[in-house]
């Protein structure tokens, strides 16, 4: 049996090398490191499907002890899962001790209101959600696509929108004379090319790009911990910034910012996911080990520069991007990959059991 499922600390070898290391952790350490192995569902499966995976999932993960599982299904199906698991009736059925998460793909981060269709953190918390996923890239990217914040504001460029508003703001009694001058420049006959311009431009650039900034995130990342939760912080370069060599500078921003203000003793309670947006969903392929090793060195010199070398140490980065059951061995046996976030092969019972049970004979 491949020992990498046992529990083992990370160490970090020398500074000028960048290197972390894995170590076998002795017997009852307490920060001994135990991989964490999650399926995000995303917008996928009604509650009680949901729970008949999770229940064929358990079944086949019976002898699996030293390793933590999550499972993250839509909202409408976390608290018929949460039943499912009760640690109890794992125990009895499956053998299992209190090795399985249930996690909640989103939160928002004001604690009630006039917020139509938003679920706080406390409100998850009330029914057993154990940790969030914060910041997943389908929320940071690509939320523009969805709800059209592009048409709109491509519609706001239109010759007519703005004629309009300048009439609007010319009723006001003190309109802002920057904006009136701005609007005015704008429509100026021998402008509308820049003004056409400048609406395909920006609506590519929402489309594209629009989505959670990271203030909000960092907002919904205090709000989980103050309420007890644990969070999964999702961070990961897109195409361009990939190919642009920029994949650095743009995870220290998104890990900064999302992180900001969080106290050095609640970061246990955060666990990181690495996830390059290039590197998910169908038709892609996950990154190569060369890269996720690099990019996981480098998160965790971040988080020794920002809380220290024995923090460093205890956070779970995870890695997400086309994680399947054929090459989640060689992924966990690099230094500095604690687990995985996995979304389409968490669907099939028996590739997220083997994705659970890497390591172990089939
Ligand atoms: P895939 O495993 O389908 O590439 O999705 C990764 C992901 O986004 C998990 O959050």
């Amino acid at each position: 049996m491949n020992n990498s499922i046992q529990p083992y600390r990370n160490y970090y070898r020398q500074r000028t090398a960048n290197q972390w290391r894995k170590t076998p952790a002795e017997h009852g350490d307490p920060s001994a490191i135990r991989p964490f192995l999650a399926g995000n569902w995303k917008m996928n499966l009604i509650p009680r499907a949901g729970v008949a995976l999770a229940a064929r999932i358990f079944d086949l993960c019976r002898d699996v002890k030293d390793v933590d599982m999550g499972f993250a299904p839509p909202f409408t199906g976390l608290s018929t899962l949460a039943d499912y698991i009760e640690p109890d009736f794992l125990r009895r059925e499956y053998g299992i001790g209190r090795n399985v998460f249930l996690l909640a793909q989103d939160t928002f981060f004001e604690s009630k209101g006039a917020f139509t269709g938003e679920i706080s953190a406390d409100m998850l918390a009330a029914i057993g959600v154990d940790r969030v996923i914060i910041g997943h890239s389908d929320r940071r990217a690509n939320l523009g696509k969805y709800f059209g914040f592009s048409s709109s504001v491509a519609r706001r460029l239109s010759k007519d929108f703005l004629t309009h508003t300048l009439k609007r703001l010319n009723l006001r009694e003190n309109p802002d004379k920057q904006v009136l001058a701005t609007i005015e420049h704008l429509l100026k006959e021998e402008h509308s090319d820049v003004l056409e311009g400048l609406a395909t431009f920006l609506e590519a650039e929402l489309n594209e790009r629009a989505g959670e900034s990271d203030e909000a995130i960092n907002r919904k990342v205090h709000a989980a911990l103050s309420n007890g939760l644990q969070v999964i912080f999702c961070c990961g370069e897109n195409r361009e910034a990939h190919q642009m060599n920029e994949t650095f500078k743009l995870l220290e921003r998104q890990i900064r910012m999302g992180l900001e203000g969080v106290a050095r003793h609640t970061m246990p309670d955060v666990i990181i996911a690495y996830e390059p947006l290039w590197a998910i969903g169908e038709g892609a392929k996950s990154a190569p080990l060369e890269q996720i090793k690099q990019v996981h060195d480098f998160i965790r010199n971040l988080l020794m520069d920002l809380y220290g070398e024995q923090i460093a140490a205890q956070v779970r980065i995870l890695y997400g991007g086309n994680v399947k059951p054929d090459n989640i061995a060689s992924m966990m046996e690099l230094a500095g990959v604690d687990g995985a976030l996995v979304g389409g092969a968490s669907l099939n019972a028996f590739d997220f059991a083997k994705i659970i049970r890497f390591g172990l004979p089939d």
